[in-house]
């Protein structure tokens, strides 16, 4: 068989990627919503708060972070020294999006009487203006522990914050921001595939809309979800969070059917989150070849958003 010019020199990405992990004495950590290569050649898969777990207890001196921007910001912050790279520099998210440091910041400074829980999806400057770091995984926990009589500012996500204010009873001040892939999903195709498939269990992410969270059988994290499918004794799931997932649910449960819920608008893969998915196997490779994009941030904010992110883990 004859190869073509881009066959013969692209680079077997999986072989060049553990020959360069070794080089470089790395670690790589990769979220449950990166593509299924990415996934299988990790050392390491979790959600937000077992990757912020993991980066501070590794002992690699290099992370290759694949995830969004602000877990990779997060791994620099509890490793200074280390040095942090991340696949596309691009990678961002529209939650931390909808929270700009200078309006947080400022509403910061005309409501002092408000302790801010801030969810882990926001930039390294509004986590040095926040006074707790949460992810979903220990949200709940850690409302519960702020005395009643505080008031609560609850920042970026709205929708997490609701279901916070449902499960706690806590009242919050909730900052406007979502994230516009859990806001993608459609309540009517959700129930018309619930009508197809009647024995499928709904399972959810917190980040979605009050609505769809409103006919879950189980919410929760994606590493929550994870435990809940091993758990559970159903056969049959609608997931509706990033699809990227389903590829450890089948994992864990291969006899299991796992159908990813439609998003409102069928001519596009909107379930998808379009930075998570920029992340290639190819830009995996690019990045430990040439150390970058590398993270990195001033002194001053990895001290001021390190104190909100070691009371969470001391929290959790
Ligand atoms: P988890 O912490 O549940 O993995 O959520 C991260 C995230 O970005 C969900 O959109
Ligand atoms: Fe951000 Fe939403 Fe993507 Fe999660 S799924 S990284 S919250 S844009």
């Amino acid at each position: 068989m004859l190869l073509n010019k881009t066959q013969i020199d692209k680079p077997d990405y999986k072989s060049e990627i553990l020959r360069l992990k070794k080089e470089l004495n790395a670690t790589i950590l990769a979220h449950y919503y990166q593509s299924d290569e990415i996934q299988d050649i990790a050392d390491y898969i979790g959600d937000s708060l077992e990757l912020a777990r993991k980066a501070k207890a590794t002992e690699a001196s290099t992370i290759v972070f694949c995830g969004v921007h602000f877990m990779a910001e997060t791994a620099k912050i509890l490793n200074p020294d280390k040095l942090v790279l991340i696949p596309d520099l691009e990678a961002g998210c529209s939650l931390a999006d909808s929270c700009p440091a200078d309006s947080f910041t400022e509403f910061r400074k005309n409501n002092p009487q408000y302790l801010s829980i801030t969810y882990i999806n926001c930039t390294a400057a509004v986590k040095a203006a926040s006074d707790i770091i949460c992810t979903s995984s220990n949200a709940e926990k850690i409302v519960r522990q702020i005395p009643i009589e505080t008031p609560i500012l609850f920042a970026p996500d709205k929708n997490l914050g609701r279901y916070l204010m449902k499960v706690t009873g806590r009242e919050m001040k909730l900052w406007d921001g979502a994230c516009m892939v859990h806001e993608a999903f459609s309540e009517k195709k959700l129930l018309e595939v619930k009508h197809d498939h009647p024995q499928s269990k709904i399972i959810a992410h917190p980040e979605c809309q009050e609505n769809i969270l409103a006919y879950a059988d189980y919410i929760g994290s994606t590493s929550k979800l994870l435990t809940f499918i091993k758990e559970d004794s159903s056969e049959s799931y609608i997931v509706v969070t990033e699809p990227g997932i389903i590829h450890q649910m089948k994992q864990i449960a291969p006899a299991k059917t796992f159908i990813p819920a439609p998003p409102l608008d069928d001519s596009c893969n909107c379930s998808e989150c379009p930075y998570m998915k920029l992340n290639t196997l190819e830009k995996l490779y690019n990045c430990m070849l040439t150390k970058s994009p590398a993270i990195n941030l001033s002194k001053e904010l990895i001290d001021g958003s390190l104190k909100p992110l070691e009371r969470m883990l001391s929290m959790s």
